[in-house]
């Protein structure tokens, strides 16, 4: 059911997160409209507003930004696109929604971080689990009932069987010859690929659990085509944690997390998102002697995140989801622990980290 006052998209890029998520939750999300779509791909952007029904294409993302008709980007394009890609349509008075992660330099979201804030728009970024309901519920446990956190295991380990689960589930996915992609090859260096990639959910879903990561210190293995990071950190309110990044794991899609407290603990287990199953989730309160295991049917956290995106817009809520800063600190994150391996395990303060990945 779509209300009266929606949110008029435009969405940049064509490629696999927009057909997998984006198109369909602007035509499911109650508050948005999806108005237009760009691709400098024309046939991938034809094909796509065949599937998509919009009021306008784009082959050029200057002339949609000039669309006045349009209140808000979706920015679904390769991560070395997305920083220039955001600050332009700042500049034009749009909001932003940006995949994860917000960019590949820490200048440069540093950059954007003024220019969103000269701007008084809104930006949030694409991390979904955020809107996980498992995840929102966990989180609620821990501010209400946990005490104070003491510990945090999380774990975030790719499947090898991966590929083969989603092209069963996830729609067929097109593309182009014509497509724009980054200079070079970025998805060659594989490390920092999967740290961007993988690790920017891991590094954002900690942190929305139990705040930010000051440091970290970093084991890390590569054997064949299998890469394995182990993080020690530490978290504000003197939190310790240890985070694990494996991709691939030799088994299921493995990701979850142990949180205790000083009156309860946490465990959660979170599916391959493209099941669209929100996390399995037990909180164990002591005091009550009980665990609450809750039930959340609706695991389409793509659409709830937009959802969300333009209820900060039109009806001044809350922001929930990530946000330039929450950006910036998990790039700091990645950078500090890909520093960290080149210095044989040295503790990084994430403050002192910089540069690109
Ligand atoms: N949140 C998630 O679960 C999730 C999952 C997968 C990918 N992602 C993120 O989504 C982003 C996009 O990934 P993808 O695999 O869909 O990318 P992709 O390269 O498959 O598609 C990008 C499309 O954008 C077009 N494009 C790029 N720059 C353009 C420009 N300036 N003007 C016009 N067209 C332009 C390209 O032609 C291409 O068709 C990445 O940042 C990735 O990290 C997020």
């Amino acid at each position: 059911m779509k209300n009266d006052n929606m949110l008029r998209v435009g969405i940049l890029g064509c490629g696999a997160i927009s057909q997998a998520a984006h198109f369909e939750s602007c035509i499911k999300a109650e508050n948005i409209e999806l108005y237009a779509m760009c691709d400098q791909a024309e046939d991938l952007l034809k094909r796509m507003a065949e599937i998509y029904p919009c009021e306008k294409t784009y082959t050029d993302y200057d002339r949609m930004l000039n669309d006045e008709n349009i209140d808000a980007v979706i920015i679904g394009i390769a991560d070395q696109f997305h920083v220039e890609c955001a600050k332009k349509a700042l500049k034009a008075g749009k909001h932003v929604f940006v995949e994860k992660p917000l960019g590949v330099s820490i200048e440069e979201c540093e950059e954007l971080k003024k220019i969103v804030h000269e701007s008084g728009l809104v930006l949030q970024i694409g991390n979904m689990k955020r809107f996980d309901g498992g995840i929102q519920y966990a989180k609620k446990f821990i501010e209400n009932e946990i005490g104070e956190v003491t510990t945090l295991k999380a774990w975030y380990c790719d499947s090898t069987g991966r590929y083969q689960m989603c092209d069963n589930v996830m729609p067929v996915i097109y593309t182009s010859k014509k497509i724009k992609r980054p200079a070079g090859n970025p998805k060659a260096d594989r490390e920092k690929y999967y740290l961007l990639g993988h690790g920017s959910h891991l590094f954002d879903t900690a942190k929305f659990l139990v705040g930010n990561p000051l440091n970290v210190q970093t084991k890390f293995i590569k054997k064949e085509n299998m890469y394995s990071w182990l993080i020690a950190c530490e978290f504000e309110n003197e939190i310790i944690a240890n985070l694990d990044l494996t991709i691939a794991v030799r088994m299921d899609w493995h990701e979850g997390f142990n949180i205790y407290g000083t009156k309860g603990s946490v465990t959660g287990k979170t599916y391959n998102p493209w099941f669209f199953k929100s996390s399995e989730v037990e909180c164990w309160n002591e005091s009550t002697g009980l665990v609450t295991r809750p039930f959340e049917p609706d695991g389409h956290f793509y659409r709830r995140q937009l959802e969300s995106f333009a209820d900060v817009i039109l009806k001044n809520a809350p922001m929930t989801g990530a946000d330039v800063d929450d950006g910036i600190l998990t790039l700091r994150a990645l950078k500090a622990t890909y520093d960290s391996v080149r210095m044989g395990g040295k503790k990084i303060w994430l403050k002192d980290a910089g540069g690109s990945l």
